[in-house]
């Protein structure tokens, strides 16, 4: 049977070749999406995500979280990363379909609670609307399958700051919220969400096999892939990283992840603003990390199946 999930975003373009990937999924029933800021702004995010359910033709609720961080000014967002859109500047007509009333923190409660046991939600943006969610109803943390996260970087180093991964530098105090709880939870980092790079000939086939949803995304990743051209000025092919559709890839296929256990803690003070520390079982664990909830972390990826998976799912 398909595994519910409700998928927690701020699309960005490599969150809607996760929502893509996810939609086109036969193991996959993608309950309804959240929004959150990250990328973009929280509205936009929301006019983004149902955009991407107009394309794909996909009925489903899209409902607005947080748009501010738990603690802090407002976010300064990444445009530079993701265009002025979120789509790569590509003009794509924008959705005017409504969002469904509830708030993000509110769609997860109801569905934990209509499905117990059932729903895995997959955040691939700030962890904003789960840290909101548990404030409102703390059950739902047993209520829930599992959280699978796009998020963090156990053991290399961080994309915005030497040691922060941007979801989660985004928003550290609802990061360690969400880290605290005592729900099934693994995080999918930089660990593997770097170790696999897309070239242009990849996106070409991903248009080639589906025209419609390969094709957005090819065209909006032109904008990514300059932006990581500048950043990994090493490489001599143009690559892009689809760091948020491997979380799903996760609940797809857990077998094609090497997950190590252990403990974290989530950094807040000023230097270290949104670290993830990874304290594996097998480690000495020092007395900051004794007692946390144990967790999961991605450490090493089957590249070839992962992107085989990605080509064979767009395609159906
Ligand atoms: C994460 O940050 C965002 O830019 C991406 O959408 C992804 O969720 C990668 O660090
Ligand atoms: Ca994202």
């Amino acid at each position: 049977m398909a595994e519910k999930v409700i998928i927690d975003t701020d699309p960005g373009i490599d969150d809607a070749m996760a929502i893509f990937f996810a939609f086109q999924s036969p193991d996959l029933d993608v309950l309804g999406l959240t929004t959150t800021f990250g990328n973009v702004p929280v509205s936009m995010a929301t006019r983004n995500a149902l955009t991407l359910c107009e394309i794909a033709g996909k009925d489903i609720p899209v409902c607005e979280g947080v748009k501010l961080p738990w603690v802090g000014p407002e976010s300064t967002y990444a445009h530079f990363v993701h265009g002025d859109d979120g789509f790569g500047n590509i003009n794509h007509p924008t959705s005017t379909a409504d969002p469904d009333p509830r708030s993000a923190a509110q769609f997860i409660i109801d569905m934990a609670k209509k499905y117990p046991g059932e729903v895995t939600l997959v955040a691939i943006g700030p962890l904003g609307n789960l840290a909101m969610a548990l404030k409102m109803a703390p059950e739902i943390s047993t209520l829930l399958k599992g959280v699978v996260i796009m998020g963090g970087a156990a053991q290399v180093p961080g994309n915005v700051t030497p040691v922060a991964e941007a979801n989660i530098w985004n928003d550290p105090y609802a990061a360690d919220i969400a880290f605290s709880a005592q729900w099934p939870f693994t995080m999918i980092g930089l660990d593997v969400t770097y170790a696999v790079s897309y070239t242009q000939d990849f996106l070409a086939k991903m248009a080639q096999v589906n025209p419609k949803l390969g094709g957005f995304v090819q065209k909006a990743a032109q904008f990514y892939v300059q932006f990581y051209s500048s950043v990994f000025q090493s490489t001599d092919q143009e690559v892009c990283y689809f760091h948020d559709a491997m979380a799903l890839a996760y609940v797809i296929d857990p077998t094609l992840f090497e997950v190590k256990e252990g403990y974290f803690r989530v950094a807040t003070d000023p230097l270290c603003y949104g670290q993830t520390t990874f304290a594996p079982l097998d480690k000495m664990i020092a007395p900051q990390w004794e007692g946390r909830p144990k967790m999961g972390a991605a450490l090493s990826v089957d590249k070839a199946r992962l992107t085989q998976l990605f080509l064979d799912t767009y395609a159906l």
